[in-house]
């Protein structure tokens, strides 16, 4: 059956949206966005959408999003979060930012307008995870310069960070983030290189892994943690496996470590909210059921 008319099928004319990727079939969006949905007893769907890396695929899925009344709108995963930018009515401040839309709400004009609340979940995941951190407090490093790294470094930036490290294997990708991100107010971001990321860990108050290194199929993220602060947090965003070499080693050496589930988590509040017309909060109930998924 086709995609879409399943998706239809499914929501029984109820307002829904969807996690729109490819491929999309191992997301946990839907179980997430369930477990809201029948906690505060919605009647509402959250549904999946694979939809093809083409424009014309995408081009389809904004033209369903238009004319299905029932539909809210969608979330976006890989590889749709910077092409889906030119085809929405309007784009928020922080999605034109970060240069990229993780979300997609349909307004009560029926337009369609993109966000990115990525920034946001990384932020209050680590709020969560590490009450204690303090933006302020010194230095921070980020490993990675890729499409989850620009939410993460723009709203450190935003939190108050008055140094950001930042730790490219390509650095002239870190060089594009560091002009794309650096504050008009003094505060730096500094560009290390590759092979100095276990020197540069020195005064750091936090550490965000946002390689695909320690991903399920990769290879671990080789870093040394000897020169990280004791108080230091280590955050690894990636979120399969939850456990990735990086954090073993930060447990291992009784750091604070945010695992990526709480970003996973976080990022869906926003979108919902808009959605569905409900606030709704992270549980360690939600978690172990996203996780059993
Ligand atoms: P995402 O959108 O998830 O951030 P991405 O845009 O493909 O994914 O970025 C992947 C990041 O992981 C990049 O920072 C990439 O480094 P390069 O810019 O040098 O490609 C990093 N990465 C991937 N494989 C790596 C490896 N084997 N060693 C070091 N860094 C790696």
């Amino acid at each position: 059956m086709n995609p879409y008319d399943k998706l239809l099928e499914e929501a029984r004319g109820r307002p829904f949206a969807a996690i729109v990727g490819w491929p999309i079939e191992h997301s946990r969006s839907p179980a997430l966005h369930g477990y809201w949905l029948r906690k505060h007893g919605i009647n509402g769907h959250y549904g999946r959408l694979p939809v093809e890396p083409k424009r014309a695929a995408l081009e389809e899925l904004v033209a369903f999003l238009r004319r299905t009344s029932n539909a809210r709108g969608c979330n976006l995963t890989l590889p749709h979060k910077i092409e889906i930018m030119a085809l929405l009515d309007h784009i928020d401040a922080r999605a034109r930012h970060i240069g990229a839309v993780n979300t997609v709400v349909k307004r009560p004009d029926g337009s369609l307008e993109g966000r990115n609340t990525d920034g946001f979940g990384f932020l209050a995941a680590l709020a969560e995870g590490a009450p204690q951190w303090k933006a302020a407090a010194g230095p921070v490093v980020v490993l990675g310069a890729g499409g989850a790294a620009r939410a993460v470094v723009a709203s450190l930036v935003e939190a108050g960070v008055p140094e950001l490290r930042l730790v490219n294997r390509t650095q002239q990708s870190a060089i594009g983030l560091g002009v794309a991100f650096t504050p008009k107010d003094g505060r730096r971001i500094t560009i290390e290189r590759w092979d100095e990321r276990s020197e540069v860990l020195d005064g750091a108050t936090l550490l965000v892994n946002t390689t695909s290194l320690g991903m399920k199929g990769q290879p671990p993220l080789e870093i040394d943690l000897a020169r990280l602060p004791q108080s230091a947090v280590v955050n690894d965003i990636v979120s399969v496996p939850l456990e990735t070499p990086l954090l073993a080693q930060a447990r291992a050496r009784n750091h604070c470590s945010i695992d990526g589930l709480g970003m996973l988590l976080h990022q869906g509040r926003p979108g919902f909210e808009a959605w569905f017309g409900q606030k709704v909060t992270v549980s360690a109930e939600q978690r172990a059921e996203v996780l059993a998924t």
